[in-house]
């Protein structure tokens, strides 16, 4: 159906033994949707189990029951957005795959052959009996399987980036032009990332791109000026599509000159920084800064697709790497998982499928969304203090450290990774520009057992902390 399930049931299909039902649980609770297995509705809505039913109605008469079973919880769950398992054999029947593809986005989990047979052939699934057969079966839904495919994952992680519109893989960027959606594109990058990387995206894009524009490197790309400057050299019609080729910084006021352009075009952000990667480029935030304050104009507009290539990130400096790092590791601690001792690609993939799960939850930043401020409170207190001559990195480290003291946690991760040293500024201003970020109620981001959690703390203790970031 459309480009994610923003506002769609996720459908599992794939043969039997792809583990539709364990990865599905899984992601209901990443997105904290229901989840329901259709062979489960059935037989309860039935009362006998799928094989006394195969055995009763026959393989065409079982298919039949099934489509109009998984078409009523479709249609009824409307707006209830689901996780649902479907049978492997779901795909046969036209009818079926004609339902799936208008009600539901559909995710093919992927499973070898092989594998499928060893998980599959000691139950009691009625295809799974005989071998030549089951292979025979396989090769023949490969096809039916793909004609209803709006993405394909092996795990969970990979279903909520599908789900989220957001593709994570090394080397795509040669493939852009086949994964941006829609027609005429307008390429919009900055000068360094344009010099490395401006002319394979272009290449890339093909006879679909319309126009190049530049905004400056690095924060000066996010001002009034800047986005009216590219909203005036905009040619492209309301319906083509804006390609933010860059960091953070390019992806916040591109994305927000899309969200703004003829009221709203569509855009695909392709971040090339680790910051961009994991965090800044999913989940739909744009903005720009006015003198009053950092992020304070913006918009919510989620990219028609986000594209990721974790090669990009190996020409990225040093000192923006460990920004980058800072990310990585308050997502590692919400995820209860060090994700920052694996290689770059599935570093970047973990990150980027927890921040969509996240954000799919609560897409316009409600309630949920909040736990990724984790150690942001405390690093925007110090880098208004710091007249914003801080890097933003190290500045959530230190947050991270506050964050994770207040926990009552070890703040080894982040000693050993980001190395965090305090720093010299104003202890008023700091209180002061964290007090009125808070608006006098100390609503802080912790850490528990099972992730962030939003507490309420005294303001003392929430002083205390902050005081002990700033060097004396
Ligand atoms: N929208 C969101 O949800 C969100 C989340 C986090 C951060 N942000 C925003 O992101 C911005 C920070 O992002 P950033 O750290 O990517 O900064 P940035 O975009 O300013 O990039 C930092 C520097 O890295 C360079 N660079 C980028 N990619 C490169 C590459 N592949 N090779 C070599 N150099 C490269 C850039 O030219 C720039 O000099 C901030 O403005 C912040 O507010 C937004």
């Amino acid at each position: 159906m459309g480009p994610n399930a923003l506002e769609q049931h996720i459908v599992l299909v794939g043969f039997m033994g792809a583990g539709k039902t364990t990865v599905g649980r899984e992601v209901a609770r990443r997105l904290d949707r229901t989840f329901f297995d259709l062979d489960e509705v059935i037989e309860q809505q039935l009362g006998s189990s799928i094989p006394e039913l195969f055995a009763e109605y026959g393989e065409d008469g079982f298919r039949a029951l099934e489509t109009q079973i998984l078409m009523e919880e479709l249609l009824l769950r409307n707006r209830y957005w689901s996780v649902i398992a479907a049978g492997g054999g779901i795909v046969e029947t036209s009818f079926a795959r004609k339902a799936l593809a208008d009600l539901a986005f559909n995710v093919l989990l992927e499973v070898d052959v092989d594998t499928a047979w060893e998980r599959a052939h000691d139950s009691d699934r009625p295809l799974a009996r005989d071998e030549t057969e089951f292979r025979r079966r396989y090769e023949r839904r490969v096809p039916l399987y793909d004609e209803v495919a709006d993405a394909r994952a092996r795990d969970a992680g990979d279903v909520a980036l599908a789900a989220a519109g957001v593709h994570v893989e090394t080397g795509v960027l040669e493939r852009l032009g086949e994964l941006v959606p829609g027609g005429p594109v307008a390429l919009v990058s900055e000068p360094v990332v344009a010099g490395i990387y401006g002319a394979d995206a272009q290449l890339a894009l093909g006879d679909r791109l319309a126009e190049v524009h530049e905004l400056p490197t690095g924060e000066r790309a996010k001002s009034v000026q800047e986005v009216e400057r590219l909203w005036r050299s905009l040619r492209i019609q309301r319906s083509d599509v804006l390609l933010a080729l860059g960091g953070g910084s390019l992806t916040d006021a591109a994305g927000f000159a899309a969200a703004t352009f003829g009221r709203g075009c569509p855009w695909v952000p392709v971040p090339t920084s680790l910051v961009g990667q994991v965090d800044a480029a999913i989940g739909g935030k744009t903005a720009i800064y006015i003198p009053e304050g950092k992020n304070l104009v913006g918009a919510f507009h989620w990219p028609a697709r986000t594209v990721i290539d974790p090669a990009l990130i190996e020409t990225l400096p040093a000192h923006e790497r460990l920004n980058g790092m800072s990310e990585v590791v308050k997502t590692g601690l919400l995820m209860g998982e060090p994700v920052w001792t694996l290689p770059d690609p599935e570093l970047v993939r973990r990150c980027a499928a927890f921040k969509s799960a996240v954000c799919l939850r609560d897409p316009h930043d409600e309630g949920p969304r909040r736990v990724l401020n984790l150690g942001h409170t405390f690093a925007h207190a110090l880098e208004a203090a710091a007249g914003y001559d801080l890097s933003h990195g190290h500045a959530v480290a230190l947050g991270l450290l506050a964050a994770l003291r207040l926990s009552g946690r070890d703040t080894d991760p982040v000693d050993e990774l980001l190395h965090p040293k305090p720093v010299a500024v104003d202890r008023e201003r700091a209180w002061q520009a964290l007090q009125r970020d808070k608006k006098g109620r100390m609503r802080i981001v912790l850490l528990g057992d099972d992730g962030g959690r939003v507490t309420e703390l005294p303001e003392a203790d929430v002083r205390a902390a902050l005081d002990s970031l700033i060097a004396r």
